[in-house]
């Protein structure tokens, strides 16, 4: 992936560095992200809006990965910023990001998180629900400010991946059913209040798609939708969001669409639904796996070699569900190689056990791998997005550290937690 190559030591380089050489400094498990790679895939996407010249806005969907650190990048690519939570809120903000370029998601916003949201004058709520605007609507009231915001629409559509991360789909528990009791209501409800102003729409159909059909149909749907508002309450849809959801390449077997291909499409499908108005809505879009997915690798320091004769061979690595809840959780499946012989010939087929107490706790079954030593260097790719995001202390272990690489220069951005950092919340034993 990226600038990932091979150098003449045959050791795995990632944005010039060495990882044999990280591991010396920042040891493992360590997470090492491409900054090259993560801007060049943030600007593919500029570049294919920029080829339509349709309005378009780019935001960056924190929960892939949350640090001050991305905060950054996404503020100096000019990208929106989207967060769920106070928590991406106050890391968006101690970046010192531009509260007015922050939206804010989640289906169930604390008063608190919408209290945060008014004070610091964040751009956008993405109201998910009824109750959350009729609370927004009172604390924009009680303050005397006006908010702007987008309603969330669920627009029944089953987009083709793994269950637990499809969202668009009519049983799901987020945004506002296409009915009059749900989204039209909220529109009139939003309508009606001098507090909020409704800038648009939006809707995010699942993650991990790999065809342009499920956005087509969303955008069908939505622009009917907009058209009806008009219709009604004379509304003019200023926005359209199409969420996130763009797939990456975690395998070889994987073939994402070029990103032009899937805003050319999208942008032909909004201007079609838009052609007898005189006006067209931006187009929003807010991916987050795929500007960081394939950006990070996960070094890991090989341990336990355990064969069991005729049946497999476990090669256990110093991190697993901790550092990588992916395969546990969604079955999802990874490419790994020798970052410290990256040219010796690949000779059997092991599976990598990660070191928590769980037998689910593999993070590939079955890779080529060439023969295998206690103290090598596993490198496990495409583990910029959801990684460092779903990082957990089961079993006490404490999470890597996260180095950024750029033109054979590396940066620490986030220290690998240390063990006072586990019992640092802890009161004291009396
Ligand atoms: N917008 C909304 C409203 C979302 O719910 C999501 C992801 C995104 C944008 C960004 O989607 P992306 O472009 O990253 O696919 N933990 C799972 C993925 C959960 C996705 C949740 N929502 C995984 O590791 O596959």
């Amino acid at each position: 992936h990226g600038t990932s190559r091979t150098n003449k030591h045959g050791h795995l380089e990632i944005g010039g560095c060495s990882s044999v050489e990280l591991v010396e400094q920042y040891g493992t498990p360590l997470y090492v992200m491409d900054e090259k790679l993560i801007r060049s895939r943030m600007r593919e996407f500029v570049h294919a809006f920029e080829e339509t010249s349709h309005p378009f806005q780019m935001a960056y969907a924190s929960k892939a990965f949350s640090t001050m650190a991305m905060c950054k990048i996404v503020e100096e690519e000019g990208f929106l910023l989207d967060v769920v939570s106070e928590g991406e809120l106050y890391t968006a903000l101690k970046a010192g990001f531009p509260a007015e370029r922050i939206y804010m998601h989640g289906n169930n916003k604390s008063i608190s998180e919408m209290e945060m949201g008014i004070k610091h004058r964040i751009g956008w709520f993405v109201v998910d629900n009824l109750n959350e605007l009729t609370m927004l609507q009172q604390i924009a009231a009680s303050k005397d400010v006006s908010v702007r915001i987008l309603l969330r629409i669920k627009p029944g559509i089953t987009a083709h991946t793994h269950q637990y991360i499809q969202t668009g789909q009519e049983d799901s528990k987020f945004g506002l059913d296409l009915t009059p009791s749900q989204a039209y209501a909220g529109v009139q409800q939003a309508l009606q209040s001098s507090h909020i102003e409704l800038d648009g729409f939006h809707c995010h159909i699942g993650s991990q798609i790999f065809d342009v059909e499920g956005f087509v149909h969303a955008i069908k749907r939505m622009t009917a939708f907009a058209h009806h508002c008009h219709q009604m309450y004379g509304l003019q849809t200023n926005i359209l969001n199409l969420g996130g959801g763009f797939g990456v390449r975690y395998q070889e077997s994987d073939s994402p669409l070029p990103i032009s291909q899937y805003v050319k499409q999208m942008v032909k499908e909004v201007q079609a639904g838009f052609q007898n108005f005189d006006w067209v809505p931006e187009i929003w879009l807010e991916p987050g796996r795929r500007i960081v997915g394939e950006a990070g690798t996960t070094l890991y320091t090989i341990g336990t070699v355990k064969e069991i004769p005729n049946i497999r061979k476990y090669v256990a690595v110093d991190g697993g569900m901790t550092d990588n809840l992916r395969p546990a959780l969604y079955q999802a499946q990874y490419e790994a190689m020798l970052a410290n012989r990256a040219f010796e010939p690949v000779s059997e087929v092991v599976s990598i056990a990660g070191k928590c107490c769980e037998s689910g706790d593999m993070l590939i079954w079955d890779v080529s791998l060439p023969p295998v030593r206690t103290g090598d260097t596993l490198a496990v790719s495409c583990t910029g997005a959801y990684h460092y995001a779903l990082a957990n202390n089961y079993n006490r272990l404490r999470r890597p550290a996260i180095v950024f690489v750029n033109d054979g220069t590396a940066r620490l951005v986030v220290q690998r937690e240390s063990l006072d950092d586990l019992i640092r919340l802890e009161q004291a034993i009396v």
